[in-house]
């Protein structure tokens, strides 16, 4: 008889970790990053908008696959597509951006946890805006340190999802992600009432709509396109397969709207703790990746019980990277479960091996291999990974998801729309069949080709 699926204890217990997939460095590291280069609060607006109108009906459709089939994408879509088609091919596509994903995430979520052990052991303390700068860019020239770092966190993480799914997955999930809620709000407060913080939380809510002419409009979306679907992990599975630990009891619009709405807490949260900051200590917001790394140190060391803070904000940052890379893992593992006979312990022995090789040319990319400038000045291996996957993989994947879920030839709409309204609570509004089929494809693919031509050739 074929072993029962694995489910989640609680209904809790699989809304924080879907939120914990959703939440990560999307919301904490690239959300005010991204937000200081395109310009503020324009680009906000936008990014919630995306999240509205595309991010949530997304969201549903790969629950639903995931719950319809009661499998990841390793077999998702062969047990629901009509015979004779070829959905399921999309299972290399979505588990190479899982794979390209974890690429360069592991070694930012490894800056997370050296960050945490350096503030820590006091080591900002008496730093000055530009030697936390500096101290950002030592840390990046020294391939062993990120190395270290970067295999702990895959450790850490294969080592969590060794436990199981409730055991190790859903239980130190749950904790991380109540922690993270609590903390965010607290550091939220305490940088909006910084010295000269105003003229960040302007630039952060007072839409600049001039700054969007300034970028040109079409990157703007394309890159808040990107960013909504970097922030919900859709695309890729990831999601799905949370759906396929779950029963019928609850339909699932309301469940991904509950994902959302945490999800941009935090991200919203981030960008409060982050842009007060930098205008009070003068760090300009558009740095990219870098930003929150050179910014918040400042804060702590002007701070009472900064080191304290600093420590707790850093170890939350783990705590929001490492709630990703954990489901993200939970996904990798799931996929080759599902698709050959190893035992759970072989794969995570071969994937944990392999993550960490995989990781390497991100490492590389900011000392020995600087050379290589994908994107011209400044630009490295992470820019390139980072590109594969938000810019291309999320939005491609998210696509075949939709079209999947209305079109007869896929699962089709009437599966579609029964399997998500399941259950007690939100209905999925059937009305919107003629938006989902066309429009929200068409602008996904719109915006899609336009961002190439506006980041490539304009
Ligand atoms: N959704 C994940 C994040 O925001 C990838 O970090």
């Amino acid at each position: 008889m074929e072993q029962k699926r694995e489910r989640f204890s609680s209904r809790l217990g699989f809304l924080l970790i879907s939120a914990g997939c959703a939440i990560g460095l999307g919301n904490v590291w690239k959300f005010p990053y991204i937000t200081g280069e395109y310009g503020g609060a324009a680009f906000v607006l936008i990014y919630l908008a995306f999240l509205v109108l595309m991010g949530i009906p997304i969201l549903v459709a790969e629950l639903a696959v995931g719950r319809g089939s009661q499998q990841s994408i390793a077999r998702a879509m062969n047990t629901l597509e009509p015979k004779g088609t070829k959905w399921h091919w999309y299972k290399y596509f979505g588990m190479a951006g899982n794979y390209i994903l974890m690429m360069f995430y592991t070694t930012v979520a490894g800056w997370m946890l050296y960050y945490f052990f350096k503030m820590a052991a006091g080591g900002f303390e008496g730093l000055d805006a530009n030697g936390v700068g500096e101290a950002f860019n030592t840390m990046l020239s020294r391939p062993g340190l990120m190395t270290g770092f970067m295999v702990i966190v895959v450790l850490l993480c294969f080592g969590v999802c060794a436990q199981g799914l409730q055991n190790g997955v859903e239980k130190i999930t749950k904790v991380m992600m109540l922690c993270l809620f609590f903390l965010m709000v607290v550091l939220a407060i305490r940088s909006a009432l910084l010295e000269g913080g105003e003229a960040g939380l302007e630039f952060y809510l007072k839409p600049n709509f001039a700054a969007l002419k300034e970028f040109g409009l079409l990157e703007v979306l394309f890159a808040a396109l990107g960013q909504a679907f970097f922030t919900l992990s859709i695309g890729i599975g990831a999601i799905a397969i949370f759906g396929s630990y779950i029963d019928k009891s609850r339909s699932l619009t309301g469940e991904a709207i509950l994902i959302t709405i945490l999800d941009t807490f935090v991200a919203l949260m981030a960008g409060m703790i982050i842009f007060p900051a930098c205008f009070a200590y003068n760090v300009s917001p558009d740095q990219g990746p870098s930003l929150i790394f050179v910014t918040l140190p400042n804060v702590f060391n002007n701070m009472p019980g900064g080191r304290l803070w600093g420590s707790l904000f850093f170890l939350f940052m783990c705590f929001a990277s490492f709630s990703t890379v954990i489901a993200v893992f939970q996904n990798i593992i799931s996929f080759a479960e599902d698709l050959t006979k190893a035992s759970r312990k072989k794969i995570i022995c071969i994937n944990l091996i392999a993550i960490i090789l995989l990781s390497m040319p991100c490492v590389l990319g900011y000392n020995l291999w600087s050379g290589f400038q994908p994107f011209g000045e400044g630009s490295a291996v992470l820019d390139l990974e980072d590109f594969i996957v938000s810019q291309n993989i999320l939005p491609l994947g998210s696509l075949i998801f939709v079209l999947f879920c209305s079109f007869k030839m896929g699962w089709g709409w009437d599966n579609f729309i029964a399997e998500a309204n399941s259950g007690n609570g939100l209905k999925f509004p059937k009305g919107i069949r003629f938006y989902m089929q066309w429009i929200l494809p068409l602008i996904v693919l719109f915006i899609f080709v336009m961002g190439y031509y506006s980041k490539f050739f304009a």
